[in-house]
């Protein structure tokens, strides 16, 4: 049994999560723990505290929450980077953590694609999110990750589809040229200017991926969180 370190958030949780009795003292969740214990190899800052209780809730595959956390940490460091970088752009951090920490939720109902392609998780997970009480401009990431190109989308939809890429260090020039186009937008700088600026950014980015991505191979997909039904 993995004890609960970091934030401390863990001992702050009720004992009855969506009708799961989970004392953090005896039986910690998986989910919570992946989300929120500190880990060195590589460097992931915990999810936040609400994404992590809703995760531990619905019993998420170890790996769906492994991924969420790492997309979630490269994401941190895209909104660090662009607010130094550019700071006339204007980014809703908050929605960007949560929008990268929830992308893939809806894989808790298609676990299936966890291993597999499909995108039938995307729509199912922004209606878990709905349902749940989240408001909707922050469970839009759910359904829009894979589309950044669709009309409305914003920059923090561009950031969190963008963070959910290069964590492996999967370049994608058509949705890093949205980005660039933001960046010179707002600064008012030459795009080849931005479009250098954040390729060497996300190079530097993707010199962690292999770390990331072996952590989150670690955690096996198939394997969900253990609780007693107390409430059905
Ligand atoms: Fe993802």
């Amino acid at each position: 049994m993995r004890a609960l370190r970091g934030t401390g958030m863990a001992r702050q949780l009720p004992s009855t999560v969506g009708g799961y009795y989970a004392d953090p003292m005896t039986t910690p969740s998986p989910a919570l723990s992946i989300a929120l214990d500190e880990t060195s190899d590589p460097p992931l800052r915990p999810l936040p505290p609400s994404v992590a209780q809703l995760l531990a809730e619905l019993a998420a595959p170890p790996r769906l929450v492994a991924h969420l956390r790492a997309v979630h940490e490269v994401a941190a460091q895209l909104v660090e980077w662009a607010g130094g970088h550019c700071p006339e752009l204007a980014v809703d951090r908050e929605a960007v953590l949560f929008g990268a920490a929830t992308h893939d939720i809806g894989k808790v109902l298609h676990p299936e694609e966890l291993s597999g392609p499909g995108a039938r998780h995307e729509e199912a997970g922004r209606e878990l999110l709905l349902a749940r009480g989240v408001p909707a401009a922050l469970a839009r990431f759910a359904g829009g990750h894979a589309t950044w190109d669709a009309p409305g989308a914003g920059v923090e939809d561009l950031l969190v589809s963008l963070a959910d890429k290069v964590w492996k260090n999967k370049r994608v020039p058509g949705l890093e040229d949205l980005v660039v186009a933001e960046l010179a937008r707002a600064g008012g700088r030459p795009v080849w200017e931005e479009f250098l600026a954040l390729d060497t950014f996300l190079t530097g980015v993707g010199e962690d991926a292999d770390r990331r991505l072996a952590w989150q191979a670690a955690h096996p997909v198939g394997a969900r969180a253990r609780g007693i039904r107390v409430n059905p």
